[in-house]
């Protein structure tokens, strides 16, 4: 995973969508504003009061595990005190009417706790630990904090199940076939900033309907593709929901 190079352009025509369309959205941390959890960039964002490089890299790591551990022990914490809002509840509901695959940028869990049942998470989970000696040894944290002498059962430090700037995105390939399916791509909260999931966006086929759903649309190449849609992700997606249910 890195920060903002360079984007694909890819201009497509917008269709509509029947009771067969698959619906895959792309959420970043927008869609969690509204329930309290804070963004990443912009006013307020996380990454203006910690630095990528002290807890969120392999190298953070390494130099202070204890560091890294706290800030995600914190953010763990927080889960449990915000609730899914309208526009992660929308989304689930669509569910009902048509097949929908989730791929989120976000670690947190408020996709699930919606009722969405489809959910990739590119870039980790925040409940969930794993450990440092075999990748696919992966605990469910149930809300508990991660302690310097946690261990897996080889005994092994555990660390959070995320994907660290520098790191690779297990899950890449999975979520680009998935929107290359898409009949209608739905990106909501997202800065574009991050690669390589920023790039997911601009693989959508060209006959599948692309809305963008932020209240800032960001000025990243490519999105003239997209119905843009400026407004917060709780009032937007209920009403693009039952659009999509209309048509
Ligand atoms: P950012 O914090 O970079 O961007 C959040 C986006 O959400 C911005 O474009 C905001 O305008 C938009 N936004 C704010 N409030 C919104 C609302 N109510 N409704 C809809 N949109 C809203 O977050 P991401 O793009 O998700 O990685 O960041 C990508 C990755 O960078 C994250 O997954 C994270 C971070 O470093 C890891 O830490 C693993």
């Amino acid at each position: 995973m890195r920060e903002k190079s360079a984007a694909a352009s890819n201009p497509d025509a917008m269709s509509g969508a029947t009771p067969r369309s698959h619906i895959v959205v792309l959420s970043g941390a927008g869609i969690s504003a509204e329930s309290g959890i804070r963004t990443f960039r912009g006013g307020g964002g996380l990454w203006h009061d910690f630095r990528i490089e002290d807890v969120a890299t392999p190298e953070a790591w390494q130099r202070d595990p204890e560091r890294a551990l706290g800030f995600y022990n914190v953010r763990r914490r927080q889960l449990y005190s915000v609730e899914p809002n309208a526009g992660h509840r929308a989304l689930a509901g669509l569910e009902r009417d048509f097949p929908v695959t989730i791929i989120t940028q976000n670690i947190d869990n408020l996709h699930e706790r919606a009722g969405s049942s489809n959910i990739l998470h590119l870039h980790g989970a925040l409940d969930k630990a794993r450990s440092t000696a075999d990748d696919a040894l992966i605990y469910d944290l149930a809300g508990r904090d991660i302690r310097l002498g946690n261990t897996c059962e080889l005994g092994s430090q555990l660390r959070p199940h995320v994907v660290w700037f520098g790191e690779m995105v297990p899950e890449l390939e999975r979520a680009e076939e998935i929107v290359r399916h898409a009949d209608v791509l739905i990106v909501v909260g997202t800065s574009f900033s991050v690669y390589p999931a920023a790039n997911l966006a601009f693989l959508a086929p060209s006959h599948a309907r692309k809305v963008l759903v932020n209240p800032e649309i960001p000025d990243t190449v490519g999105l003239d593709a997209f119905e843009c849609i400026g407004e917060p992700a709780a009032r937007a997606l209920p009403r693009l929901a039952e659009e999509l249910r209309k048509r």
